[in-house]
């Protein structure tokens, strides 16, 4: 097994969030944070990644595949993941009129040693063909976004870290969804909170059931302790609104720490505006801070 807790900031802090619009209902606001677990392989997908790469390991395999966009975070931090943690990888990449300096993300992962084959936008639809042409024998494969089975258990992790840190299980807790496996590992790990996810893309109710077919305990699918938001997209998928914007710079003015519009941002201000009529007065609540930000971007 690799080391990796030396390079790793965990538990991450669970960082109080104070404002005068959760006094009126006594509510205890916390925020994860697990942007800070690494300044590169951050966030949600460290608690992704890791019993993927405890499983490679495990299996002998010392070379990764995966796929993703020119932005893509989950490309990002597995090619961080190879370099930290001395895995070979390579990346297959949605476009074919894209190199490796088209985006920061492509640079980042370059710089870390990774491979990039670039495909076409047609050809990446079909994953499993991409395999069987690109795909060597001893490379295992993390699936594009990491949201598999082996993610749930890293997600579960996190969601017991916010229980010792509390001290108790608290009534919600807020995530964005992108392809939905955050959601389901924290559906998966309690029957006791409140699970609301936020929706970062335009039409994608079709996600909702992705997500229940994720979730392998069908006692806490049944007990529907869990809600999705559809109504903070803010036009779709990484698109931004003057709201947006100006909530963005509003919060990370008055909290001291940042946020980005794709994922954590349309979170925060989803909580924001649903906290008068969707949350319990009393209650606890803790929101994801999943990371995605590039600030730390270094060579
Ligand atoms: C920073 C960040 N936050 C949240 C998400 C959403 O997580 P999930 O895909 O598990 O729904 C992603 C990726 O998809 C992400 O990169």
């Amino acid at each position: 097994m690799f080391d990796f807790e030396k390079i790793l900031n965990l538990p991450s802090p669970l960082a109080p969030l104070t404002d005068t619009a959760f006094d009126e209902k006594a509510l205890k606001v916390y925020v994860k944070r697990d942007d800070l677990i690494h300044a590169q392989i951050s966030g949600n997908k460290w608690r992704k990644l890791k019993y993927n790469l405890l499983q490679a390991k495990s299996k002998g395999y010392s070379k990764l595949i995966t796929f993703g966009g020119a932005h893509s975070n989950h490309l990002y931090a597995m090619a961080a993941a190879g370099k930290y943690l001395g895995f070979e990888t390579r990346g297959i990449i949605r476009g074919d009129e894209l190199n490796e300096n088209s985006s920061i993300t492509l640079q980042y992962t370059h710089q870390c040693g990774m491979q990039l084959l670039f495909v076409t936008r047609e050809a990446y639809r079909d994953k499993e063909n991409l395999l069987s042409i690109y795909r060597k024998d001893d490379e295992y494969i993390v699936p594009e976004g990491g949201s598999n089975a082996l993610a749930m258990a890293g997600v579960a992790e996190m969601y017991q870290e916010i229980t010792s840190q509390l001290g108790y299980a608290p009534d919600y807790i807020f995530c964005p969804i992108g392809s939905g496996g955050t959601m389901a590992g924290l559906i998966n790990a309690t029957d006791q909170t409140r699970i609301m996810g936020v929706c970062v893309l335009k039409n994608a109710e079709y996600l909702e059931t992705e997500i229940l077919n994720l979730i392998e305990n069908k006692a806490h699918q049944n007990k529907k302790n869990f809600r999705f938001f559809h109504d903070f997209h803010q036009g779709g998928y990484a698109k931004n609104t003057p709201e947006l914007k100006s909530f963005i710079e509003w919060f990370q003015q008055k909290h001291g720490f940042d946020i980005e519009h794709v994922y954590s941002g349309k979170m925060f201000y989803a909580f924001y505006q649903l906290l008068k009529s969707e949350i319990r007065p009393d209650s606890t609540v803790v929101l994801i801070h999943t990371g995605g930000l590039r600030r730390f971007c270094q060579k």
